[in-house]
């Protein structure tokens, strides 16, 4: 790697390594809620889910080692762990993700803003990650509701859409530890 990431860009991308870890620990609150619901499909998803946000978290961990840059191991928010419906969680999650999917366009803006192009070009695969995820929960979010008073509906579709074991995406950054 060539060069220091610019200071600007380092404590922004370090805020938003607390952004992801608090969205694992959000989506594992979602999964308990539908594990104790006895919603298996749901719960697999959102656990999955979580995982990918930690992965998310130690992707920037990573690029910050790599970069001789400072990585403050952050403490996260409580996350909400009561639902009023099978419908809640998923509306939580999509409002998540268009937040994260703000966070991750501005840190692209400050690395350009700084004219740090390695760091820019860093951010191009969580652009690309965004754009996937809230697709996913929009049509996740379009399916809970239409089937709220038939939650077998949504994990048939879950089962169906989102089975487990598949995906693992050969661009994605490398994690710390991974
Ligand atoms: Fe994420
Ligand atoms: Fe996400």
């Amino acid at each position: 790697m060539t060069g220091m990431p610019a200071d600007a860009f380092v404590s922004r991308l370090n805020e938003q390594i607390a952004h992801e870890f608090a969205a694992h620990q959000q989506y594992v609150a979602c999964a308990v809620f539908y594990d104790g619901e006895t919603l298996p499909q749901l719960a697999g998803f959102f656990y999955r889910q979580a995982l990918e946000e930690r992965d998310h978290a130690m992707m920037m961990v990573q690029y910050l080692l790599d970069s001789d840059a400072e990585v403050t191991i952050p403490g996260v928010a409580a996350p909400q762990t009561g639902f009023s419906d099978v419908v809640a969680p998923v509306t939580l999650a999509l409002a998540q993700e268009r937040r994260v999917s703000e966070q991750i366009n501005e840190l692209a803006g400050v690395a350009r803003d700084e004219r740090d192009f390695t760091s820019e070009q860093f951010m191009q695969w969580f652009i690309k990650e965004q754009v996937e995820e809230i697709a996913t929960m929009s049509d996740l979010l379009r399916v809970v509701e239409r089937s709220r008073d038939d939650p077998m509906e949504i994990e048939q579709y879950l089962a169906r859409e989102h089975p487990a074991g598949a995906g693992g995406d050969p661009t994605a950054p490398q994690p710390a530890g991974g």
